[in-house]
């Protein structure tokens, strides 16, 4: 059978990661794993019906389409729901919650079991799949994050500023950097991409020439 890896790619918010990440999944047939979109899900859950389901997570049923970017929860398709701005400014403190992290964390390493995902997140190169071959974490400045953010949310019909969004990824960068467990940092042995000046393509061949790179290996 043809060799498989794993590919964890963290970085801050709006770094480009899963644009990229699906890119990459998708030009080498493997499957694209949004872990942010299963920690919004969550925060929706806990928005629509109080904190305490959060204690009753075992019960919450979360998938992905096959498509590979629609995201179901209980059956709904909640793939808008959880890009709400709403959401969007809770999901950082409902991530930093213990119960939280071990429930979502053991879903995806159990995803990954077989290799061939990409797997876009905070912690994948250092919690989630410490084991993955190929590990990259992505950064650019909050600046040139939040113009291709707000591009995006432009698009979406959101009627929201650069300063303020600028403002929202620098808070949500602090709150994951410095959470108790699992915090954003990038994992030792992960390749470090700063994509301020590089185009979407530029990263994506970049990632792609070292996957071929592990894979020719051996
Ligand atoms: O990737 P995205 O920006 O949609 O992630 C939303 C939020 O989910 C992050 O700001 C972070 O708080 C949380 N997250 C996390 N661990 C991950 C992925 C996302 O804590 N692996």
């Amino acid at each position: 059978m043809k060799k498989k890896i794993n590919i964890a790619i963290d970085g801050p918010a709006a770094a480009g990661k899963s644009t990229i990440s699906r890119r990459v999944a998708q030009r080498m047939a493997y499957i694209y794993i949004d872990t942010g979109a299963m920690y919004r899900a969550v925060t929706l859950h806990a928005i629509r019906n109080g904190r305490g389901v959060i204690d009753q997570l075992d019960d919450l049923d979360i998938r992905f389409g096959t498509d590979g970017t629609s995201i179901y929860l209980n059956g709904e398709d909640v793939s808008a729901d959880i890009r709400t701005q709403e959401v969007t400014n809770n999901v950082s403190e409902i991530s930093s919650l213990a119960e939280v992290r071990r429930y979502l964390v053991s879903m995806q390493q159990k995803i990954a079991e077989d290799k061939g995902v990409v797997m876009d997140g905070r912690d994948i190169g250092t919690t989630v799949l410490p084991e993955a071959e190929l590990k990259v974490y992505m950064k650019a400045s909050p600046e040139i994050r939040a113009k291709r953010r707000l591009k995006e949310e432009k698009e979406r019909g959101t009627d929201i500023d650069l300063a303020t969004l600028t403002d929202q990824i620098i808070r949500r960068d602090d709150l994951d950097m410095n959470r108790e467990i699992s915090p954003l940092i990038k994992a030792h042995d992960a390749v470090l991409l700063d994509t301020s000046h590089m185009s979407i393509p530029e990263v994506e061949e970049k990632i792609i020439r070292m996957a071929e790179d592990l894979l020719r290996e051996d």
